[in-house]
């Protein structure tokens, strides 16, 4: 059962000022390595676009403090600019702060409030495990993006292999529950964390909610023996 955007919020207005830190720590440091194979897709996705001369619009959406923002702050930030979007206003908080002159608002994934056709990459990285109905924002993000604009996705998804999931669960059920409720003296976030894999999209699920919402082109690459994926979505 997915969780209220009410509880969601909640949570991660806690967990704002030590996010990233827990995340990193109780991933083993595996997350830097997901992130970076999306900063190199994006690299490429801007290049390309960057072509046509015309400033690149990016929509980062469940954009937390910014953590991919950054990235293309660091980067990209001549060429490119960056709106981010989140539920959660203490996680914006920290965003703003680091990047003074992009726009962080406060809103839902499920009801993006932009024209249709306005951005020409799109984001969402551990988001959409979070949503009430991911399908949704995935129709969303699709409506938001011009025609041949870039949708990507960073998320963890069911293993395929029982046994697998089965590791994971207890892992992520005891010592990084554990790990994160003592790093962030708050375990219920990484209980709930845990439990939000299990009903979230399979690899194969997730690919066909993005050609349902009109994705004319998508690569899932499966990431860490199939329990995360970076998805490339062309609109
Ligand atoms: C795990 S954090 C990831 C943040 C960021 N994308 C990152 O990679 O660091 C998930 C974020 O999703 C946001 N979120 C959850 N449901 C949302 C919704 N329906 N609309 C917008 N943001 C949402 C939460 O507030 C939280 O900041």
């Amino acid at each position: 059962m997915p969780a209220s955007p009410e509880f969601v919020e909640g949570l991660f207005n806690q967990l704002a000022p030590v996010y990233e830190k827990v995340s990193v720590a109780i991933s083993g440091g595996m997350i830097l390595h997901w992130y970076d194979l999306l900063f190199k897709t994006l690299d490429r996705i801007y290049y390309l676009k960057s072509k046509s001369g015309k400033p690149i619009k990016h929509l980062d959406i469940a954009t937390g403090t910014g953590y991919i923002p950054l990235w293309t702050w660091k980067h990209w930030r001549n060429k490119v600019s960056v709106t981010g979007i989140d539920l959660t206003e203490g996680m914006l908080k920290i965003a703003r702060l680091r990047m003074p002159n992009w726009e962080f608002i406060v809103g839902d994934a499920l009801n993006l409030p932009f024209d249709s056709n306005s951005f020409d990459v799109a984001t969402v990285t551990f988001g959409l495990r979070n949503m009430e109905d991911p399908a949704k924002a995935i129709f969303e993000a699709y409506r938001v993006l011009k025609p041949n604009g870039y949708f990507l996705v960073l998320e963890v998804v069911p293993y395929p292999n029982h046994l697998l999931q089965r590791l994971f669960e207890m892992y992520v059920g005891t010592i990084s529950a554990i790990a994160g409720g003592i790093l962030s003296g708050n375990i219920t976030p990484y209980v709930y964390f845990a439990g939000s894999v299990d009903s979230f999209f399979t690899r194969k699920g997730f690919e066909n909610t993005c050609r349902k919402a009109g994705f004319r082109k998508i690569e899932v690459l499966p990431m860490a023996f199939g329990g995360s994926i970076l998805a490339i979505c062309l609109k």
